[in-house]
């Protein structure tokens, strides 16, 4: 039973039971229909009090349904059955009531939230709209405003905001008790949401709503689609809204968007250690980071975070020294965002050593490395914690390029390392890769992967290559960024173009916040190694010739006058026109399709690589490293699951048309052939590798 049901005195409690969070398929709506019959028909109920069983009111509508056509009864029918009821409704909530767990909410004469319960409609993070009212109900109980504010953002709102806004009429440690004592005089004659009146039109509200929506969800559409609705609240009879709701949720749930919504909701569900992952980790109570710099301090303070005690090891006291300073300062601004009081910043602290004393670490289970970036160095520091830790310590490295086998081989013990690749910032960033080298035991995986779970990262399992999964995709979108730099475009129309596709910033600004010097130095270490017949574009090497570092020196691709925002720089494209002179290269113009057309081509194409040498695993774990790691756009999935949304069959006959003008660097990946030979989705596609 996903819906049960029993009477105690006058009263009839009803209990979601559909663990874990209660959503709302089809057993549950069929459940409150029989429930509201039931009701009706037991002599001498006052009330019916919904709660829901478990961590959760409820979390919505069953997303794993929205791919099939909608089967009754509908949820709108169900709500619209609790409203209509002759026995009156309470909302008794708890954990959380999303989507259509708050229109539940909304269908009831009376709404109790436990404090701490989380309300909202997340719907448009789902690529739909509230589809049982929430759209028309909402703006009755809170006003136009809060609604717009509310559904346009998807954001919860807390229990004790909820109250304020008069979302909620009381908030009570125990619902369901204060359910049970309410005077039901009172609670009778209220009326239900859908007989008041709409609220007051006002079309400034509705137009910043808009313009935030547009800023913060760019491209979306169901966000837009979602202020129509609650804007014709304030204009339409409540039916005829309803209606155009529904219409609206059954239409938007099979667009692309909400598709690929769906897609990294569950992707990131479903990212943990793989099933044949069998040994225990280590429990971590203790950690080492050696390296105080900005990855370092990040890494520190995300462990810190999560109740970790943290031995941050540097070189000697002007490093403790820049390494104390670089955790302060994080920390000032998470306080200053009103996300760290200052009890738990005291915490933090006495949690916190910083020294040149590798001795400190002698009881750390697991260190983490994130120094320099030189195999020298690297080794340098793994030798020291060798001797400083015990030997069945975990030991981690951050590295970003270096091969995780060469400073594997290194160690007396090379199982006892794993790759651990944070994103800056560290503690912000929800991606970690987790770097299986030849040797890498399966208990130090193991101990990665729990890790991830306990700072609440989203874990990708990588095989070695240069980069890993993301920085390798990265090195090829550069590269084809810079071609087409080379050949007739400049920084800004390559940005724009990618900002149009999705991206917060194209590729050109990114490098510019993250510094020239670190992809140069990368295309160094890899000359001796690179085909000598790939075409190589020396763009970037003449800018940081030139010192143009990126914006921490105040220039790069763009300018950046006084430390402030982005400055188009003329001077760029003289410096991009001389070397395309020397090159005895052809410009000519690129329109925004062919340069969105081309980069993403060379992304795809990278990244079925990376999945048939069975570096990534799956193209969902690409996704997810895409996604969460690189700014890639949500809605459209990923980046496999948008090449899945184009068709291995058109990329490949793509990418042949563009392999007659460079046959090296357009090469089609054997993934890509295997799946458009044999008609299926990259999403299904399993390297034998
Ligand atoms: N439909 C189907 N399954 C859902 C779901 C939904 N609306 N909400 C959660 N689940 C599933 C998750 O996929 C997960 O399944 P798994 O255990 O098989 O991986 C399980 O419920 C637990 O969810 P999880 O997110 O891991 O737990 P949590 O405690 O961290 O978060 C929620 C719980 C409810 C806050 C979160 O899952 C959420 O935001 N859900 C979506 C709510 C929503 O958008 N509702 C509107 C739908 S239109």
């Amino acid at each position: 039973m996903t819906v049960t049901w029993r009477r105690q005195g006058d009263a009839g409690l009803v209990e979601l039971a559909n663990p874990p969070v209660n959503a709302m398929g089809l057993a549950v709506r069929q459940g409150l229909m029989d429930a509201v019959k039931w009701a009706e028909n037991e002599p001498g109920l006052w009330r019916v009090i919904v709660s829901g069983q478990g961590r959760a009111f409820a979390a919505g509508g069953d997303a794993r349904e929205f791919d099939g056509d909608p089967v009754p009864p509908h949820l709108p029918d169900v709500l619209d059955a609790i409203e209509s009821s002759t026995v009156p409704w309470i909302a008794a909530a708890h954990g959380v009531a999303l989507g259509g767990g708050a229109e539940l909410m909304f269908a009831c004469r009376y709404r109790i939230a436990a404090p701490g319960t989380n309300i909202g409609l997340p719907e448009v993070t789902l690529g739909v709209v509230p589809g049982a009212g929430g759209t028309q109900r909402l703006p009755r109980l809170v006003g136009l405003g809060g609604a717009l504010d509310l559904i346009s953002s998807g954001k919860p709102v807390s229990a004790t905001d909820a109250h304020e806004m008069g979302l909620v009429d009381a908030v009570a440690d125990d619902p369901v008790a204060h359910a049970m004592a309410l005077d039901m005089a009172l609670v009778r004659d209220r009326p239900v949401l859908s007989t008041l009146d709409g609220p007051a039109s006002d079309d400034d509200a509705v137009e910043t709503a808009r313009a935030t929506a547009h800023k913060r969800m760019r491209g979306q559409i169901a966000p837009q689609r979602a202020i129509d609705l609650v804007a014709l609240s304030a204009r339409a009879p409540f039916r005829d809204a309803l209606a155009q709701e529904r219409a609206t949720f059954v239409e938007l749930r099979t667009t692309d968007q909400a598709r690929a919504l769906r897609h990294i909701f569950f992707a990131e569900r479903a990212a943990k250690a793989p099933g044949w992952l069998d040994a225990e980790p280590r429990p971590v109570d203790r950690a080492a980071v050696v390296g105080g710099g900005t990855m370092g301090a990040g890494i520190a303070y995300a462990l810190l975070l999560a109740g970790i005690d943290v031995t941050l090891l540097e070189t000697d006291a002007d490093g403790v020294a820049r390494a104390k300073a670089n955790i302060g300062r994080t920390m000032d601004q998470s306080a200053k965002r009103g996300l760290l009081s200052g009890e738990k910043r005291g915490r933090i602290e006495a949690a916190l050593t910083v020294t040149d004393d590798y001795g400190a670490a002698a009881e750390a289970d697991l260190a983490i490395e994130a120094a320099f970036e030189s195999m020298d160095v690297k080794k340098a520091v793994f030798g020291r914690l060798e001797k400083a830790l015990p030997t069945d310590a975990v030991l981690a490295t951050n590295t970003s390029y270096l091969d995780v086998n060469e400073i594997a081989a290194g160690l007396a013990d090379p199982s006892r390392l794993v790759g651990l690749h944070f994103f800056a910032p560290a503690h912000i960033m929800k991606l970690l890769e987790i770097v299986q080298g030849d040797e890498t035991s399966h208990h130090a995986l193991a101990t990665g992967f729990a890790l991830a779970k306990r700072l609440r990262k989203v874990p990708v399992l990588s095989g070695v290559c240069d980069g890993f999964i993301g920085n390798r995709i990265l090195a090829r979108y550069r590269e084809a960024a810079d071609t087409l730099l080379m050949d007739g475009t400049n920084p800004w129309e390559l940005d724009e173009a990618m900002v149009a596709f999705g991206y917060a910033m194209g590729p050109y600004e990114a490098q510019d916040l993250s510094g020239l010097d670190i992809a140069h130095a990368n295309r160094q270490r890899q000359a001796a190694t690179r085909d000598p017949n790939r075409r190589y574009i020396p763009i970037g090497d003449r800018m940081v010739a030139e010192g143009r570092l990126g914006k921490k020196v105040g220039v790069g691709w763009y300018r950046y006058p006084g430390g402030g925002g982005k400055v188009v720089d003329p001077l760029i494209e003289d410096l991009v026109r001389e070397e395309a002179h020397f090159a005895k290269v052809e410009r000519r113009a690129f329109t925004d399709d062919e340069i969105r057309r081309r980069l993403v081509l060379a992304m795809i194409n990278e990244a079925a690589d990376i999945l048939a040498e069975g570096i990534a695993q799956s193209a969902a774990d690409i996704d997810l490293v895409t996604v969460f790691g690189y700014g890639f756009p949500r809605w459209r999935g990923g980046l496999m699951h948008h090449a899945d949304t184009l068709g291995a069959d058109c990329i490949v006959a793509d990418l042949r048309t563009l392999e007659a003008e460079d046959p090296i660097v357009w090469k089609p990946s054997a993934a890509l052939v295997a799946c458009a030979e044999q008609g299926i989705r990259l999403a299904d596609y399993r390297s034998d590798r």
